[in-house]
């Protein structure tokens, strides 16, 4: 039977993949993409599927309701997966408000329009992405699961801790079947130059200054995007994921610095530069404010119920990313042409 499932935010890095999945897996669903083409979101990443007949997008706001109730009015969807938010912790603590907006306010408009559409489809089913950063910060040894306390501690992870606690609330209280999932640190193509990955790739190529916050000792589990968004295909099919959460990630530890001497490595290969050139540019600055040291995930209820694995290792994930990045520095360069540019030098400036 046809569905119709709206994607939020599937103009950005995490949910372009997830509509392309979507929309070339489930041809029977017709796919309605809403987003507001922030600074993050570019229909760039889904010019393969763009004329795709299963497929539509609407440039919407969540934090405007009257926009967000014509959608559910137009489309009459079956169910949502919600992706759409302000997503870079730096920008957090800079602007804590538009993260109150979009991740706090806008979450809650669509779950007041989800709870108007169960009068017309009683399964209507809310899924929300969510990330490991509302279970704050690890030290050395132990992982979070499904049963780790909140403790959020950037404007970021509160938000996104306050979104996680309104869909559970509005499933104990109006009775919407809903899926949270949260997950670590993704990377891969379409990532937005700013988060530490695809940042360092891009400087390494214009062999610019590659800053370190710190000491470069923070941990963070790597995970390919692919396999995320295979994660949730996989929990949004499952029937008995409804009203559960799942925690998602590679087990893939990895210190900043280790990170980056890699990247520096590799890049230095395959742009035939003599070796530790590119190691060079590294510049540690001021750390980032109220940094969380460590996050790692234990994915084992994911894999014992439902059967995920990751398909990629590291090194293969990064083999790849960089691949794209090389292969798409027109890209680069147009989404980071605009107010970009600015925020990067204020940033910059602050740190060092
Ligand atoms: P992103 O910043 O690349 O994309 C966010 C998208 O949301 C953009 O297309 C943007 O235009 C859209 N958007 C922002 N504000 C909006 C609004 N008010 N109305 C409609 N659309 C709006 O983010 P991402 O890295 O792809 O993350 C997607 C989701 O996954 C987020 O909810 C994030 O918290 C979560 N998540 C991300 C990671 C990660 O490592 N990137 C890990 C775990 C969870
Ligand atoms: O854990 C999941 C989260 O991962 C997601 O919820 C967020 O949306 C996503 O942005 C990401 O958050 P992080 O803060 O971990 O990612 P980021 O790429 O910004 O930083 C990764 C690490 O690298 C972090 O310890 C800070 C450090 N860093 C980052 C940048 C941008 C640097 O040392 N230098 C940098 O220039």
């Amino acid at each position: 039977m046809k569905k119709t499932i709206l994607i939020t935010g599937g103009a950005g890095f995490i949910g372009s993949h997830l509509v392309r999945r979507m929309v070339n897996r489930y041809p029977d669903y017709h796919v309605v993409n809403i987003d507001k083409l922030t600074y993050a979101g570019n229909l760039e990443n889904l010019k393969d599927v763009e004329n795709a007949s299963n497929y539509t997008f609407r440039k919407i706001d969540i934090v405007d309701w009257e926009q967000v109730k014509s959608v559910f009015e137009n489309f009459n969807p079956d169910a949502i997966i919600h992706l759409a938010a302000e997503s870079h912790v730096d920008r957090s603590i800079e602007n804590p408000m538009a993260f109150v907006m979009t991740n706090v306010v806008g979450t809650v408009n669509l779950l007041n329009a989800a709870v108007q559409q169960l009068k017309h489809k009683p399964y209507f089913l809310f899924y929300h992405v969510s990330t490991d950063e509302v279970f704050g910060s690890l030290e050395e040894g132990g992982f979070f699961n499904e049963k780790t306390p909140y403790d959020p501690q950037s404007p970021y992870s509160a938000s996104k801790a306050s979104s996680d606690h309104f869909v559970r609330a509005y499933g104990n209280t109006y009775q919407l079947p809903y899926i949270i999932s949260n997950c670590s640190n993704n990377y891969g193509p379409y990532q937005f130059p700013e988060k530490l990955i695809p940042l360092m790739i891009y400087r390494i190529l214009k062999n610019e200054s590659l800053p370190v916050y710190g000491q470069g000792l923070n941990v963070r589990d790597w995970l390919w995007v692919e396999d995320h968004v295979a994660a949730i295909d996989l929990i949004f099919h499952a029937p008995q994921a409804v009203g559960q959460t799942f925690t998602i990630g590679g087990k893939n530890e990895w210190k900043n610095i280790d990170i980056v001497h890699l990247l520096c490595d590799l890049m230095d290969h395959k742009l035939k530069r003599p070796n530790g050139s590119s190691r060079k540019l590294i510049t540690f600055v001021k750390d980032r404010a109220g940094h969380d040291l460590r996050y790692a995930i234990d994915p084992s209820h994911l894999e014992n119920t439902l059967g995920w694995k990751p398909s990629l290792t590291f090194e293969e994930g990064l083999h790849k990313t960089i691949d794209w990045y090389l292969a798409n520095q027109d890209w680069v360069n147009r989404v980071t042409s605009g107010e970009y540019q600015l925020y990067f030098e204020r940033q910059y400036q602050s740190r060092t």
